[in-house]
Protein backbone atom coordinates (compact mmCIF):
# COMPACT_ATOMS: atom_id res chain seq x y z
CA UNK A 1 0.00 0.00 0.00
CA UNK A 2 1.14 3.52 -1.25
CA UNK A 3 2.46 5.46 2.25
CA UNK A 4 0.15 7.87 3.43
CA UNK A 5 2.95 10.26 3.38
CA UNK A 6 4.16 9.70 -0.17
CA UNK A 7 2.67 12.88 -1.30
CA UNK A 8 4.06 12.27 -4.89
CA UNK A 9 4.19 8.84 -5.08
CA UNK A 10 2.01 7.40 -8.42
CA UNK A 11 -0.56 4.88 -7.68
CA UNK A 12 -1.46 1.73 -9.94
CA UNK A 13 -4.74 0.72 -10.66
CA UNK A 14 -4.10 -2.29 -9.30
CA UNK A 15 -3.70 -0.47 -5.80
CA UNK A 16 -6.16 1.90 -6.23
CA UNK A 17 -8.73 -0.91 -6.28
CA UNK A 18 -6.86 -2.42 -3.08
CA UNK A 19 -8.08 0.50 -1.02
CA UNK A 20 -11.70 -0.29 -1.54
CA UNK A 21 -13.40 -3.56 -0.57
CA UNK A 22 -16.99 -4.61 -0.18
CA UNK A 23 -16.84 -3.87 3.43
CA UNK A 24 -14.22 -1.27 4.22
CA UNK A 25 -11.87 1.19 2.93
CA UNK A 26 -7.98 2.08 3.33
CA UNK A 27 -7.39 4.97 5.31
CA UNK A 28 -4.96 6.39 3.17
CA UNK A 29 -8.24 7.83 1.08
CA UNK A 30 -8.79 10.04 3.68
CA UNK A 31 -5.11 11.51 4.13
CA UNK A 32 -2.76 11.00 1.11
CA UNK A 33 -2.66 13.84 -0.47
CA UNK A 34 -1.50 11.63 -4.00
CA UNK A 35 -4.84 10.66 -3.93
CA UNK A 36 -6.29 14.05 -3.25
CA UNK A 37 -4.49 15.42 -6.28
CA UNK A 38 -5.69 12.23 -8.39
CA UNK A 39 -9.21 12.95 -6.90
CA UNK A 40 -9.07 15.95 -8.63
CA UNK A 41 -8.18 14.53 -12.02
CA UNK A 42 -10.43 11.91 -12.35
CA UNK A 43 -13.64 12.94 -10.43
CA UNK A 44 -13.59 16.65 -9.99
CA UNK A 45 -11.87 17.14 -13.54
CA UNK A 46 -14.43 14.67 -15.13
CA UNK A 47 -17.97 14.70 -13.10
CA UNK A 48 -20.56 17.33 -13.35
CA UNK A 49 -20.26 19.49 -10.10
CA UNK A 50 -22.71 22.20 -9.17
CA UNK A 51 -20.89 25.87 -9.76
CA UNK A 52 -23.81 27.60 -8.53
CA UNK A 53 -27.78 28.64 -9.02
CA UNK A 54 -28.24 31.00 -11.61
CA UNK A 55 -30.45 33.21 -9.23
CA UNK A 56 -26.77 34.00 -8.09
CA UNK A 57 -25.97 36.08 -11.18
CA UNK A 58 -29.73 37.67 -12.24
CA UNK A 59 -28.53 40.31 -14.58
CA UNK A 60 -26.04 40.34 -17.32
CA UNK A 61 -22.48 41.75 -16.08
CA UNK A 62 -23.09 39.87 -12.71
CA UNK A 63 -20.71 36.81 -11.73
CA UNK A 64 -20.19 34.77 -9.00
CA UNK A 65 -16.43 33.20 -8.26
CA UNK A 66 -16.04 29.49 -7.10
CA UNK A 67 -14.11 26.24 -7.35
CA UNK A 68 -14.57 23.02 -9.46
CA UNK A 69 -12.28 20.51 -7.18
CA UNK A 70 -8.85 22.50 -7.37
CA UNK A 71 -10.06 24.99 -10.13
CA UNK A 72 -11.23 28.26 -10.16
CA UNK A 73 -14.33 28.92 -11.88
CA UNK A 74 -16.36 32.27 -12.31
CA UNK A 75 -19.88 31.77 -13.29
CA UNK A 76 -21.48 34.69 -15.13
CA UNK A 77 -24.24 35.77 -17.22
CA UNK A 78 -23.33 37.24 -20.73
CA UNK A 79 -25.44 39.85 -22.46
CA UNK A 80 -27.20 37.54 -24.49
CA UNK A 81 -28.65 36.31 -20.89
CA UNK A 82 -26.98 32.77 -20.81
CA UNK A 83 -25.06 31.95 -17.99
CA UNK A 84 -21.52 30.53 -18.50
CA UNK A 85 -18.46 28.96 -16.20
CA UNK A 86 -14.90 30.26 -17.05
CA UNK A 87 -11.92 29.44 -15.58
CA UNK A 88 -10.76 32.49 -13.49
CA UNK A 89 -7.31 33.19 -15.47
CA UNK A 90 -6.24 35.66 -17.48
CA UNK A 91 -4.73 34.44 -20.36
CA UNK A 92 -1.85 36.91 -20.63
CA UNK A 93 -0.09 36.39 -17.25
CA UNK A 94 -2.72 34.10 -15.54
CA UNK A 95 -4.00 36.42 -12.80
CA UNK A 96 -7.02 35.70 -11.46
CA UNK A 97 -9.51 37.94 -13.11
CA UNK A 98 -11.80 38.41 -10.47
CA UNK A 99 -11.54 38.15 -6.74
CA UNK A 100 -13.82 35.22 -4.81
CA UNK A 101 -17.38 36.34 -4.43
CA UNK A 102 -19.82 37.43 -6.41
CA UNK A 103 -20.16 40.58 -7.82
CA UNK A 104 -20.77 42.75 -11.41
CA UNK A 105 -18.62 43.44 -14.15
CA UNK A 106 -20.48 45.91 -16.10
CA UNK A 107 -20.47 45.23 -19.65
CA UNK A 108 -16.96 43.36 -19.78
CA UNK A 109 -13.90 41.90 -17.49
CA UNK A 110 -10.86 44.12 -17.37
CA UNK A 111 -8.12 42.28 -15.72
CA UNK A 112 -7.05 44.21 -12.96
CA UNK A 113 -2.95 43.77 -14.02
CA UNK A 114 -2.90 44.84 -17.45
CA UNK A 115 -6.07 45.85 -18.68
CA UNK A 116 -6.95 42.95 -20.77
CA UNK A 117 -10.91 43.18 -21.82
CA UNK A 118 -13.18 40.01 -22.44
CA UNK A 119 -16.83 39.68 -23.32
CA UNK A 120 -18.82 38.16 -20.54
CA UNK A 121 -18.14 35.00 -22.38
CA UNK A 122 -14.71 35.48 -21.95
CA UNK A 123 -13.98 36.04 -25.84
CA UNK A 124 -11.29 38.38 -25.93
CA UNK A 125 -12.17 42.48 -26.44
CA UNK A 126 -9.08 44.78 -26.59
CA UNK A 127 -5.49 44.82 -24.89
CA UNK A 128 -4.06 48.43 -24.35
CA UNK A 129 -1.47 50.27 -26.93
CA UNK A 130 -2.43 47.25 -30.18
CA UNK A 131 0.33 48.28 -32.24
CA UNK A 132 2.69 46.63 -29.55
CA UNK A 133 1.46 43.82 -30.49
CA UNK A 134 1.98 43.96 -34.36
CA UNK A 135 4.75 40.93 -36.19
CA UNK A 136 3.98 38.70 -33.05
CA UNK A 137 1.79 35.77 -33.30
CA UNK A 138 -1.01 37.59 -30.77
CA UNK A 139 -4.43 36.79 -32.70
CA UNK A 140 -7.41 38.33 -30.55
CA UNK A 141 -9.12 35.57 -32.37
CA UNK A 142 -7.42 32.62 -31.30
CA UNK A 143 -8.92 30.76 -27.74
CA UNK A 144 -5.38 31.61 -26.38
CA UNK A 145 -5.95 34.53 -25.59
CA UNK A 146 -9.46 34.61 -24.27
CA UNK A 147 -10.74 33.37 -21.18
CA UNK A 148 -11.07 29.63 -21.47
CA UNK A 149 -14.60 28.24 -20.81
CA UNK A 150 -14.93 25.46 -19.04
CA UNK A 151 -16.03 22.60 -21.00
CA UNK A 152 -19.64 21.82 -20.38
CA UNK A 153 -22.14 23.55 -18.85
CA UNK A 154 -25.67 22.47 -17.86
CA UNK A 155 -28.90 23.85 -15.91
CA UNK A 156 -31.60 22.14 -14.84
CA UNK A 157 -34.20 24.52 -13.26
CA UNK A 158 -31.81 27.05 -12.61
CA UNK A 159 -29.03 24.85 -10.91
CA UNK A 160 -25.69 25.27 -13.07
CA UNK A 161 -23.33 22.52 -13.02
CA UNK A 162 -20.10 22.27 -15.57
CA UNK A 163 -18.07 19.13 -16.36
CA UNK A 164 -14.37 20.00 -17.70
CA UNK A 165 -14.34 16.51 -19.79
CA UNK A 166 -15.00 17.77 -23.11
CA UNK A 167 -17.64 15.00 -23.88
CA UNK A 168 -19.30 11.99 -21.51
CA UNK A 169 -22.74 11.76 -20.40
CA UNK A 170 -25.57 14.65 -20.39
CA UNK A 171 -26.28 16.50 -16.91
CA UNK A 172 -29.86 14.36 -16.85
CA UNK A 173 -28.37 11.06 -16.41
CA UNK A 174 -25.37 11.84 -14.27
CA UNK A 175 -28.07 12.67 -11.71
CA UNK A 176 -30.16 9.74 -12.51
CA UNK A 177 -32.65 9.12 -9.45
CA UNK A 178 -31.76 11.85 -7.13
CA UNK A 179 -32.97 14.57 -9.99
CA UNK A 180 -36.09 14.47 -8.42
CA UNK A 181 -34.95 16.04 -4.96
CA UNK A 182 -33.94 19.36 -7.18
CA UNK A 183 -37.38 19.28 -8.90
CA UNK A 184 -39.23 18.53 -5.45
CA UNK A 185 -37.33 21.42 -3.91
CA UNK A 186 -38.43 23.83 -7.34
CA UNK A 187 -42.09 22.67 -6.94
CA UNK A 188 -42.45 23.11 -3.56
CA UNK A 189 -42.64 26.77 -5.21
CA UNK A 190 -46.41 28.18 -6.74
CA UNK A 191 -44.92 29.15 -9.69
CA UNK A 192 -41.77 26.03 -9.86
CA UNK A 193 -39.09 28.42 -9.37
CA UNK A 194 -36.59 29.11 -6.71
CA UNK A 195 -33.85 31.63 -5.80
CA UNK A 196 -31.14 31.96 -3.51
CA UNK A 197 -31.36 34.54 -0.90
CA UNK A 198 -30.55 35.55 2.53
CA UNK A 199 -26.40 35.25 1.96
CA UNK A 200 -24.42 31.90 2.55
CA UNK A 201 -22.98 30.18 5.48
CA UNK A 202 -19.45 28.95 5.48
CA UNK A 203 -17.93 26.37 7.47
CA UNK A 204 -14.49 25.39 7.04
CA UNK A 205 -13.58 21.69 7.94
CA UNK A 206 -10.76 20.52 8.81
CA UNK A 207 -11.07 17.36 7.33
CA UNK A 208 -11.04 15.12 3.97
CA UNK A 209 -14.14 15.75 2.11
CA UNK A 210 -16.02 12.66 1.56
CA UNK A 211 -16.11 12.33 5.96
CA UNK A 212 -19.03 15.09 5.03
CA UNK A 213 -20.65 12.86 2.24
CA UNK A 214 -20.57 9.98 4.59
CA UNK A 215 -22.04 11.52 7.56
CA UNK A 216 -25.01 12.65 5.41
CA UNK A 217 -26.86 9.21 5.89
CA UNK A 218 -25.01 7.71 9.14
CA UNK A 219 -28.23 7.01 10.74
CA UNK A 220 -26.21 5.67 13.71
CA UNK A 221 -24.43 8.82 14.64
CA UNK A 222 -27.61 11.11 15.34
CA UNK A 223 -28.55 9.66 18.93
CA UNK A 224 -24.63 9.58 20.05
CA UNK A 225 -22.61 12.82 18.72
CA UNK A 226 -25.59 14.91 19.23
CA UNK A 227 -26.44 13.86 22.10
CA UNK A 228 -25.94 16.64 24.23
CA UNK A 229 -28.15 18.84 22.07
CA UNK A 230 -30.82 16.84 22.22
CA UNK A 231 -30.65 17.17 25.86
CA UNK A 232 -30.55 20.46 25.95
CA UNK A 233 -33.27 21.08 23.23
CA UNK A 234 -35.52 18.41 25.79
CA UNK A 235 -34.77 20.08 29.00
CA UNK A 236 -36.02 23.34 27.14
CA UNK A 237 -39.06 22.11 25.79
CA UNK A 238 -39.87 20.94 29.30
CA UNK A 239 -39.27 24.10 30.49
CA UNK A 240 -41.57 25.81 27.75
CA UNK A 241 -44.58 23.17 28.25
CA UNK A 242 -44.58 23.08 24.87
CA UNK A 243 -42.58 21.56 21.79
CA UNK A 244 -41.86 24.31 18.51
CA UNK A 245 -40.37 22.98 15.74
CA UNK A 246 -36.90 24.20 16.66
CA UNK A 247 -36.65 22.39 19.24
CA UNK A 248 -38.71 19.64 17.31
CA UNK A 249 -35.76 19.39 14.99
CA UNK A 250 -33.25 18.87 17.07
CA UNK A 251 -34.50 16.46 19.55
CA UNK A 252 -35.27 14.58 16.20
CA UNK A 253 -31.80 12.87 16.74
CA UNK A 254 -32.54 11.52 19.90
CA UNK A 255 -34.53 9.05 18.44
CA UNK A 256 -34.16 5.36 19.73
CA UNK A 257 -31.98 3.06 17.26
CA UNK A 258 -35.70 1.02 16.18
CA UNK A 259 -36.65 4.66 14.25
CA UNK A 260 -33.37 4.64 12.56
CA UNK A 261 -33.98 1.40 11.86
CA UNK A 262 -36.79 2.64 9.90
CA UNK A 263 -35.87 4.77 7.61
CA UNK A 264 -34.56 4.02 3.97
CA UNK A 265 -31.76 4.80 2.66
CA UNK A 266 -31.41 4.78 -1.36
CA UNK A 267 -28.50 4.58 -3.59
CA UNK A 268 -27.75 5.22 -6.75
CA UNK A 269 -25.11 5.30 -9.79
CA UNK A 270 -21.98 7.85 -9.39
CA UNK A 271 -22.38 7.89 -5.53
CA UNK A 272 -25.48 9.81 -5.12
CA UNK A 273 -28.79 9.37 -3.08
CA UNK A 274 -31.41 10.14 -0.62
CA UNK A 275 -32.47 9.20 3.22
CA UNK A 276 -36.51 9.51 3.67
CA UNK A 277 -37.32 12.34 5.87
CA UNK A 278 -37.14 11.98 9.66
CA UNK A 279 -39.46 14.68 11.05
CA UNK A 280 -42.89 13.45 11.62
CA UNK A 281 -44.90 14.85 8.09
CA UNK A 282 -48.12 14.64 10.65
CA UNK A 283 -46.86 17.26 12.76
CA UNK A 284 -45.51 19.69 9.81
CA UNK A 285 -49.18 19.60 8.29
CA UNK A 286 -50.41 20.72 11.10
CA UNK A 287 -48.54 23.87 11.94
CA UNK A 288 -49.47 26.92 10.24
CA UNK A 289 -46.57 27.87 7.75
CA UNK A 290 -47.23 24.62 6.40
CA UNK A 291 -51.12 25.26 5.98
CA UNK A 292 -50.03 28.07 4.30
CA UNK A 293 -47.71 26.72 1.78
CA UNK A 294 -49.71 24.04 1.40
CA UNK A 295 -52.77 26.57 0.58
CA UNK A 296 -51.09 28.35 -2.16
CA UNK A 297 -49.75 24.97 -4.37
CA UNK A 298 -53.35 23.86 -4.07
CA UNK A 299 -54.14 27.05 -6.06
CA UNK A 300 -51.33 26.77 -8.07
CA UNK A 301 -51.23 23.01 -9.05
CA UNK A 302 -55.04 21.16 -7.11
CA UNK A 303 -55.00 18.93 -4.32
CA UNK A 304 -53.70 16.49 -5.38
CA UNK A 305 -50.60 17.24 -7.16
CA UNK A 306 -50.07 19.54 -3.80
CA UNK A 307 -50.32 16.69 -1.34
CA UNK A 308 -47.91 14.98 -3.80
CA UNK A 309 -45.51 17.42 -3.84
CA UNK A 310 -45.27 19.04 0.15
CA UNK A 311 -45.50 14.95 0.86
CA UNK A 312 -42.24 14.09 -0.71
CA UNK A 313 -40.83 13.87 2.51
CA UNK A 314 -36.91 13.41 1.78
CA UNK A 315 -33.58 14.58 4.45
CA UNK A 316 -30.43 15.13 2.88
CA UNK A 317 -29.68 13.76 -0.58
CA UNK A 318 -26.29 13.14 -2.06
CA UNK A 319 -25.26 14.57 -5.00
CA UNK A 320 -21.57 12.92 -4.60
CA UNK A 321 -18.79 15.31 -5.74
CA UNK A 322 -21.29 18.71 -5.28
CA UNK A 323 -23.15 18.52 -2.19
CA UNK A 324 -25.91 18.02 -0.52
CA UNK A 325 -29.73 19.51 -1.38
CA UNK A 326 -32.25 19.30 1.53
CA UNK A 327 -35.88 20.02 -0.05
CA UNK A 328 -37.88 20.21 2.83
CA UNK A 329 -36.00 22.90 4.47
CA UNK A 330 -35.29 24.58 1.03
CA UNK A 331 -30.74 24.67 1.11
CA UNK A 332 -27.91 23.24 -0.67
CA UNK A 333 -24.95 22.57 1.57
CA UNK A 334 -22.42 22.62 -1.02
CA UNK A 335 -19.30 20.71 -0.79
CA UNK A 336 -16.12 22.20 -1.89
CA UNK A 337 -12.36 20.18 -1.05
CA UNK A 338 -9.84 22.25 -0.66
CA UNK A 339 -6.96 19.78 0.60
CA UNK A 340 -6.66 16.30 1.63
CA UNK A 341 -7.63 17.60 5.10
CA UNK A 342 -9.37 20.73 4.50
CA UNK A 343 -13.29 21.07 3.27
CA UNK A 344 -15.54 24.21 2.90
CA UNK A 345 -18.85 23.58 3.27
CA UNK A 346 -21.02 26.64 1.61
CA UNK A 347 -24.79 27.06 2.60
CA UNK A 348 -27.00 27.88 0.02
CA UNK A 349 -30.41 29.20 1.76
CA UNK A 350 -33.55 28.92 -1.40
CA UNK A 351 -36.55 31.16 -1.28
CA UNK A 352 -39.74 29.31 -2.69
CA UNK A 353 -40.73 32.15 -5.12
CA UNK A 354 -44.66 32.76 -4.78
CA UNK A 355 -44.48 30.81 -1.24
CA UNK A 356 -45.49 32.54 2.09
CA UNK A 357 -42.25 34.28 3.41
CA UNK A 358 -42.80 32.21 6.44
CA UNK A 359 -41.70 29.14 4.51
CA UNK A 360 -38.23 31.22 3.96
CA UNK A 361 -37.85 32.04 7.33
CA UNK A 362 -38.36 28.33 8.35
CA UNK A 363 -35.51 27.90 5.88
CA UNK A 364 -33.44 30.22 8.03
CA UNK A 365 -34.11 29.08 11.45
CA UNK A 366 -33.16 25.29 10.19
CA UNK A 367 -30.35 26.41 8.64
CA UNK A 368 -29.60 28.56 11.88
CA UNK A 369 -29.88 25.72 14.46
CA UNK A 370 -28.74 22.72 12.14
CA UNK A 371 -25.90 24.17 10.09
CA UNK A 372 -24.96 27.61 10.62
CA UNK A 373 -21.19 27.50 12.30
CA UNK A 374 -23.28 28.48 15.65
CA UNK A 375 -25.22 26.34 15.51
CA UNK A 376 -25.44 23.90 18.28
CA UNK A 377 -25.66 20.43 16.05
CA UNK A 378 -23.26 21.01 13.16
CA UNK A 379 -20.24 22.36 15.80
CA UNK A 380 -20.51 18.29 16.89
CA UNK A 381 -19.98 16.52 13.23
CA UNK A 382 -17.35 19.01 12.76
CA UNK A 383 -15.35 17.42 15.39
CA UNK A 384 -16.30 14.21 14.88
CA UNK A 385 -15.06 14.56 11.03
CA UNK A 386 -11.59 16.51 12.45
CA UNK A 387 -11.10 13.40 15.11
CA UNK A 388 -11.83 10.93 12.17
CA UNK A 389 -8.94 12.89 10.17
CA UNK A 390 -6.63 12.97 13.13
CA UNK A 391 -7.51 9.29 13.95
CA UNK A 392 -6.49 8.11 10.50
CA UNK A 393 -3.24 9.65 10.95
CA UNK A 394 -2.46 7.49 13.77
CA UNK A 395 -0.54 3.99 13.32
CA UNK A 396 -3.63 2.95 14.83
CA UNK A 397 -5.09 0.57 12.47
CA UNK A 398 -5.07 0.76 8.63
CA UNK A 399 -8.93 -0.25 7.10
CA UNK A 400 -12.14 1.43 8.28
CA UNK A 401 -15.37 -0.18 8.50
CA UNK A 402 -18.59 -0.44 6.40
CA UNK A 403 -19.72 -3.51 7.37
CA UNK A 404 -22.98 -2.70 8.83
CA UNK A 405 -25.98 -4.51 6.76
CA UNK A 406 -23.69 -5.96 4.16
CA UNK A 407 -25.61 -7.96 2.03
CA UNK A 408 -29.33 -7.34 2.74
CA UNK A 409 -29.35 -4.20 0.51
CA UNK A 410 -31.96 -4.78 -2.46
CA UNK A 411 -31.52 -3.70 -6.10
CA UNK A 412 -34.35 -1.01 -6.93
CA UNK A 413 -34.16 0.55 -10.75
CA UNK A 414 -30.74 2.80 -10.90
CA UNK A 415 -29.64 1.42 -7.72
CA UNK A 416 -29.60 0.02 -4.44
CA UNK A 417 -32.42 0.62 -1.26
CA UNK A 418 -31.30 -0.57 2.29
CA UNK A 419 -33.44 -3.17 4.43
CA UNK A 420 -32.40 -1.14 6.86
CA UNK A 421 -32.41 2.59 7.58
CA UNK A 422 -28.73 2.28 9.81
CA UNK A 423 -27.14 0.46 6.85
CA UNK A 424 -24.03 1.82 5.54
CA UNK A 425 -25.06 1.04 1.89
CA UNK A 426 -24.44 4.82 1.66
CA UNK A 427 -21.28 4.50 2.04
CA UNK A 428 -20.20 1.60 0.42
CA UNK A 429 -21.83 3.06 -2.85
CA UNK A 430 -20.03 6.04 -2.57
CA UNK A 431 -16.56 4.41 -2.43
CA UNK A 432 -17.84 2.19 -5.18
CA UNK A 433 -18.59 5.01 -7.35
CA UNK A 434 -15.04 6.29 -5.79
CA UNK A 435 -13.33 3.40 -7.11
CA UNK A 436 -14.78 3.26 -10.42
CA UNK A 437 -13.92 7.09 -10.84
CA UNK A 438 -10.42 6.61 -9.64
CA UNK A 439 -9.93 3.60 -11.79
CA UNK A 440 -10.78 5.91 -14.82
CA UNK A 441 -14.03 3.69 -15.45
CA UNK A 442 -16.45 6.29 -14.84
CA UNK A 443 -14.11 8.46 -16.58
CA UNK A 444 -14.62 7.06 -19.82
CA UNK A 445 -18.10 6.77 -19.12
CA UNK A 446 -18.69 10.37 -18.20
CA UNK A 447 -15.68 11.86 -20.16
CA UNK A 448 -14.03 11.42 -23.67
CA UNK A 449 -10.94 12.71 -22.45
CA UNK A 450 -9.44 12.42 -25.76
S1 LIG B 1 -2.38 39.37 -16.37
FE1 LIG B 1 -4.25 40.07 -17.10
S2 LIG B 1 -3.81 41.75 -18.34
FE2 LIG B 1 -1.90 41.04 -17.66
FE1 LIG C 1 -24.79 14.95 12.52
Amino acid sequence: MPSSKGACMPYTNEQIAALVRADSVHKSVYTDSALFQLEMERIYGCAWIYVGHESQVPNAGDFCATRIGDQDVILVRATDGKVHVLYNRCPHRGAKLVADGCGHAGKFFRCPYHAWTFQLDGSHLAAPLKAAFEGSCFDPQHPDFSVRPVARVESHRGFVFASQAAQGIGLKSFLGGVISSIDNLCDRSPVGEVEVAGGMFRVLQTSNWKVFYENLHDTMHAPVTHESSVVAAREQAQKMGAMPLELHIMVGNGEPYRFWENLELCAYAHGHGYMEGIFDPGAASRDPVTRAHFAVLEQAYGHARASEILGMNRHNTIIYGSGSPHTVFQQFRVIRPLAVDRTMIEIQLFRLKGAPEAVFKRTLMYANIINAPSSNVMADDVELYARCQQGNLSRGGDWTSLHRHLGTDRAVPGGMVSSNGTSELPMRNQFQAWKQYMLGHLVEENCDAA
